[in-house]
C-alpha cells in the first residue's frame, strides 16, 4: 500500500517508517519485561514476608532480600517470624501502616530507583518503549503534547544521574555486606546455593554501575592527555588510561548488564522467598 510521503521522502504518520525489520520487537520486550520486574518488585514490598531466612539458625548470618536491604525495622504484625534481631532499629514503629512493611524500601528504594530511571540506557529505552519518541530509530513517533525543547521541565531531573552514581555506590556497599553475611549461619562459614546467588547480586550491580557514562567520566572523561598521567608512563599505558579502559569495557555492555543486573536482584528475592517459605530446600555446607 502506497504511503503518505513528506520531506525528504520519508514516509509521515504515527509508526510509519521505512524499515522492513521487526523494529517493534525492541521496545516491546523491554517494555514488557521491565512492567513484570515492576509488578514483582511491588509484590515483594507490599507483602512483606519471606524475605530473611537463616533455618531458624540464631547468630550472626543469614540470606537477606535485596528488597529489605538494608533492614532498617521487622515488622512482626505482617509476618510473624520477621528477624527483629538482625534489623538495625529492631521493630517498626507502631505508627508505621501495616500494608506497606517495607520501610526499608520506602527509604531505599528512591535511591537505586533514581539511579535507574535516569541511566542514559534506561531512558533510550522507555522513551522507546513506553513515550514512543520515537518507538525506534528511523519510525515516525507517537503524538507529543508539545514540541521537544530539550531538557526543560520534569526532564531537569535526568541531570541529577552524575549524583544518583553515588548512592548507587553506597546500595552496592550495604548488597556486599549481606553477601558477605550469607556465608555464615549462626555464626559458622559454610556455603549455600543462597550464599552464591547473593554474592553475584552485587558483583552483577557493580559490572552495571561501574560502566556508567557518568562513571566512565569522571575515571577518565576529563583528561585532556592521557599519557601526561605521571604514573607509570614509562610502562606504555598510564593507570589513568588503564582504568578507563576498564570502565569503557563494562560501558560497552552497559544495557546487557543493566538488564542481567535487574533480573538477577529479582532472582535473588525470589529464592530467599522460596528457601524461606519453605517451598525449596537451600543446599549449603551447613547441613540445616
Ligand atoms: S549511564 Fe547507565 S548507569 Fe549511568
Amino acid at each position: 500500500m502506497a504511503q503518505d510521503v513528506g520531506t525528504g521522502g520519508h514516509p509521515t504518520g504515527m509508526f510509519k517508517t521505512l524499515r522492513k525489520d521487526a523494529w517493534w520487537f525492541e521496545p516491546l520486550w523491554t517494555g514488557i519485561g521491565f512492567l513484570l520486574f515492576t509488578i514483582y518488585a511491588n509484590y515483594e514490598m507490599f507483602k512483606g514476608d519471606y524475605y530473611w531466612y537463616n533455618a531458624g539458625v540464631e547468630g550472626f548470618g543469614g540470606y537477606l532480600s535485596p528488597f529489605f536491604s538494608p533492614l532498617f525495622f521487622a515488622d512482626t504484625r505482617v509476618w510473624a517470624d520477621a528477624p527483629v534481631h538482625e534489623s538495625f532499629f529492631g521493630l517498626a514503629p507502631e505508627w508505621w501502616p501495616t500494608w506497606f512493611p517495607s520501610i526499608s524500601a520506602a527509604l531505599i528504594l528512591p535511591l537505586p530507583l533514581s539511579f535507574r530511571l535516569t541511566c542514559y540506557y534506561y531512558r533510550k529505552f522507555y522513551y522507546r518503549a513506553y513515550f514512543m519518541t520515537p518507538p525506534a530509530c528511523a519510525v515516525n513517533p507517537a503524538p507529543q503534547p508539545g514540541r521537544y525543547e530539550g531538557e526543560r521541565m520534569m526532564l531537569l531531573f535526568q541531570n541529577l544521574h552524575r549524583y544518583a552514581l553515588y548512592t548507587a555506590i553506597v546500595v552496592i556497599g550495604f548488597l556486599s555486606y549481606d553477601a558477605f553475611m550469607s556465608f555464615f549461619r549462626g555464626g559458622q562459614f559454610g556455603v549455600g546455593v543462597g550464599s552464591i546467588i547473593l554474592t553475584i547480586n552485587p558483583i552483577l550491580l557493580g559490572m552495571y554501575t561501574f560502566g556508567c557514562h557518568a562513571w566512565r567520566h569522571l575515571v577518565g572523561g576529563r583528561k585532556d592527555c592521557f599519557s601526561c598521567d605521571a604514573l607509570n608512563r614509562d610502562k606504555g599505558m598510564t593507570k589513568s588510561y588503564g582504568a578507563w579502559r576498564a570502565v569503557t569495557w563494562l560501558n560497552e555492555r552497559h544495557m546487557l548488564l543493566a538488564w542481567v543486573s535487574m533480573i538477577w536482584v529479582g532472582w535473588t528475592a525470589v529464592y530467599v522467598r522460596l528457601v524461606a517459605s519453605g517451598t525449596i530446600t537451600d543446599f549449603n555446607t551447613w547441613g540445616h
